[in-house]
């Protein structure tokens, strides 16, 4: 399983060597011209698929050829969105020690998905998520998984929601699934995220089912408008907020949504694919009051933090609702009950990519204080531009 098919073992190492070597040339080329190098890609889709779908050859060709074809076909294709003149959606550049960390995450090519298969990739999700839980203000102990981005996170968060409502309720929903099952209420603003709709849509609660809140200028939950929804809330139910609107960036206000939704009884889960980055700022925490309050978070490494994509963080307050919702067992699997931590037991995946490594690298390069004053940074220069744009509304 783990032979490349390409002969001897040193005629393999060899091989390895100088495709790394031709990557390592190409990406630094790539970086140095990022500044400079148009943001948009140059060529169109129909040039690209000329220059990139050629039929696939009987015989294969030096691993260090392929490489240096694929970036040269790839080239004018490249979106500069890693480099500083990119400002569409919200989308992360890439921290040095955090690629550096990628690329060995590549070459030592472990899966993270046990203890077993890579003590070392266990170990720093480990590390890394307790700084994580530090960083962002949230409660020391709870569960955290590695997932893709803020869709999976969004996916994990109201996964374990939907476990603890319902086990409140004595309904097993990994045993016994949704049919038949007490009506689960979902709760949402009205300038939800896309990614939540489709979590409910990949949870089997339906995103049409979905209770809208009204909001206010800037797309925030109106505290009094949840109250009358959470009324007509009579079963198990989810709430989910946002900090941080992707259109304007507005916080929920997140403390007067805790009391309301727990009052109800209902299990608050906060998106937080940026926003959740302000907790790291003295000046910016305050957006974030009531945050520690919450059932669940989902946010992105792969955007404010900068590590290359793709990271997303799903955090659950009671660590034994979300292994209840999404680990496994099988005979093969030497599972260590807690003695070591197992990632794939928080997360919807299996076998996957140790990300732990590049969060890790980022936040040791960067330190409390760096990732503060980038945070803070992003802000002031957002502000600038919304004050040389003299549109209203931005800024505000
Ligand atoms: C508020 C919010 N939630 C969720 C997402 C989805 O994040 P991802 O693309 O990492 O899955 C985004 C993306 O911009 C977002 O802004």
């Amino acid at each position: 399983m783990n032979s490349t098919g390409a002969g001897s073992a040193e005629t393999t190492a060899v091989s390895a060597s100088s495709a790394l070597d031709t990557a390592a040339v190409l990406a630094k080329q790539f970086l140095a011209g990022l500044s400079r190098r148009p943001v948009h890609a140059t060529a169109t889709v129909p040039e690209l698929r000329k220059r990139l779908g050629q039929t696939l050859g009987e015989e294969g060709l030096p691993p260090e050829t392929v490489v240096t074809e694929l970036a040269s076909a790839a080239e004018p294709g490249l979106v500069a969105s890693a480099g500083p003149r990119y400002f569409g959606f919200v989308i992360g550049g890439s921290h040095p020690a955090a690629v550096g960390a990628d690329w060995l995450t590549s070459a030592w090519d472990q899966n993270a998905g046990l203890s077993a298969t890579s003590p070392a990739a266990a170990v720093v999700e480990e590390v890394a998520a307790a700084w994580l839980l530090d960083l962002l203000g949230l409660p020391r102990g709870a569960g955290v998984g590695f997932v893709t981005g803020a869709q999976m996170a969004n996916f994990v968060g109201l996964c374990a929601g939907r476990h603890a409502v319902l086990e409140r309720v004595g309904w097993n929903v990994e045993d016994d699934g949704l049919h038949g099952s007490p009506r689960v209420e979902v709760v949402v603003g009205e300038e939800v995220h896309v990614t939540i709709l489709s979590a409910l849509r990949m949870l089997g609660l339906g995103s049409g089912r979905a209770r809208r809140v009204a909001v206010d200028a800037q797309g925030r939950m109106r505290p009094d408008d949840l109250a009358r929804v959470l009324r007509a809330c009579t079963g198990p139910t989810l709430v989910c907020a946002q900090a941080g609107n992707v259109n304007t960036g507005a916080f929920d206000p997140l403390d007067e949504i805790a009391a309301l939704a727990h009052e109800r009884g209902a299990w608050l889960h906060v998106d937080g694919a940026f926003g959740l980055w302000a907790g790291v700022s003295p000046d910016l925490r305050h957006h974030l009051t009531g945050v520690a309050l919450a059932d669940s978070w989902a946010t992105d490494a792969h955007k404010w933090l900068n590590v290359p994509y793709d990271c997303g963080v799903a955090i659950v307050a009671d660590p034994a609702a979300q292994r209840a919702a999404l680990t496994a067992r099988a005979s093969y699997l030497v599972q260590t009950e807690g003695a070591e931590r197992d990632p794939f037991e928080w997360v919807p995946e299996f076998s996957r990519r140790a990300r732990g490594f590049t969060v890790y690298a980022a936040l040791r390069s960067l330190g409390r204080r760096g990732v503060a004053e980038m945070i803070e940074r992003a802000c002031h220069l957002a502000r600038r531009m919304a004050e040389k744009l003299g549109i209203p509304g931005f800024g505000s």
